[in-house]
């Protein structure tokens, strides 16, 4: 992911009346060879292989974390104490108590700007679909859905790695890692379930371990969650989910929601369309419901220099987001849509413990 943030970063002119100019100068792995590729960038002054090193760099004002979810806690703490501004990766913690101590790191330093990463609500037809929620257009929520499938684990013979082992990853497995981009939209557009009924699925029990054996595959591959969200209107079912087995699906984050006047809908795999769902007159009289397919265009939360009616694409919304993050933190952001805050993080981290114990009951839990 650092190789996209920082070819992101290099295409900043696109953003027109930014108040940020950012330049990548520092460049940390463990790994040297990691990092051969940043050198065409010309502007990294200091390349190591020490965090620390890193973090007491002047030239750094913002850092961008991506590594094994066991390392978050300690790397993301060590960033917001050296006063750090951070972009960090999902799921912000290994796990919940993990994520309240990096919460408790930002409040015991309210001078360090955090946010994580969550790329997918900035395609421009993401934003369209929220717009028509936000706006109230689709009226009382009926239901919502919001998921985020892959299918590169249906390959049994791929060697296990360590998003695949719970020591690393997480006993969440594929909730930490792709949960955050089904529940960002939700819990930004206050869509925060009251109990839950989840459906825990570990498909691949062992793997080759790329040397000739076999290995423990103890993550959950895939992961259903059917929420209820309590509204002054009543509550309606919120429903997630995240895929590393579905066949067919590349990188497909889906967003639907309906509601008692209209429904909207936004997926990936069409990623120039949205659909929206409205009452229509119909010419000779009488009124029928009515799926639309709109064209989404290029733009998105900052205004870019690409012509409207131009498609976007993942590298787009990766620019997107770090535009919604750079501008937020120097305080132009309004109302527009921004990165996922730490308190939204801890909560997904708060959904995924009641999704386990949902799993280990078989039963509804309290979120
Ligand atoms: N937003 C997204 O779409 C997205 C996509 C992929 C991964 N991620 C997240 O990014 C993070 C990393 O995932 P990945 O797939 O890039 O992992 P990766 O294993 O490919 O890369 C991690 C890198 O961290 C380096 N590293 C390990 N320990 C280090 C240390 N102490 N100091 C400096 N560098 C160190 C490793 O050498 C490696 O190059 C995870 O949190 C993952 O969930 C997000």
């Amino acid at each position: 992911m650092g190789r996209e943030i920082a070819t992101a970063i290099q295409r900043w002119p696109a953003l027109i009346d930014h108040p940020c100019a950012p330049r990548v100068t520092a460049v940390c792995d463990i790994n040297p060879a990691a990092m051969e590729w940043f050198e065409q960038l010309g502007t990294v002054e200091l390349f190591t292989t020490d965090f620390e090193e890193l973090l007491a760099s002047e030239q750094v004002d913002v850092v961008y974390i991506a590594v094994r979810h066991d390392l978050h806690e300690a790397m993301y703490t060590a960033a917001i104490a050296a006063g750090k501004d951070l972009l960090a990766e999902k799921p912000f913690g290994i796990d919940l108590a993990a994520a309240r101590r990096i919460v408790q790191s930002i409040e015991e330093h309210p001078e360090s700007f955090v946010r994580c990463s969550s790329e997918m609500p900035f395609f421009p037809g993401a934003q369209m679909a929220i717009d028509i929620v936000r706006s109230g257009g689709i009226g009382r929520v009926i239901e919502a859905e919001n998921s985020f499938w892959h299918s590169s684990d249906f390959d049994l013979e791929k060697p296990i790695n360590w998003k695949r082992q719970a020591r690393f990853c997480g006993e969440a497995g594929v909730m930490n890692d792709l949960g955050l981009h089904a529940l960002h939209v939700p819990l930004r557009l206050g869509w925060d379930p009251d109990r839950l009924f989840a459906v825990l699925q570990d498909l691949v029990p062992e793997r080759p371990d790329g040397q000739g054996g076999t290995a423990v595959c103890d993550t959950f591959e895939n992961a259903q969650l059917h929420g209820i969200v309590e509204t002054e209107e009543g509550g309606f079912p919120l429903s997630v989910s995240m895929k590393r087995i579905a066949p067919g699906e590349k990188n497909t984050w889906t967003f639907r929601a309906i509601g008692l006047e209209g429904g909207v809908e936004f997926s990936t795999k069409n990623p120039k369309q949205v659909r929206v769902l409205t009452s229509y007159t119909l010419p000779g009289g009488g009124v029928e419901q009515a799926w639309s397919a709109i064209e989404a265009g290029s733009q998105s939360v900052w205004p870019t220099v690409t012509g409207g009616i131009f498609e976007s694409g993942f590298s787009d919304s990766i620019l997107q987001m770090w535009a919604a993050f750079l501008a937020e933190r120097a305080g132009q952001l309004g109302d527009r849509f921004g990165c996922v805050r730490p308190e939204e993080a801890l909560r997904t981290h708060e959904i995924y413990a009641s999704a386990i114990r949902s799993h280990e009951e078989r039963s509804v839990v309290s979120v």
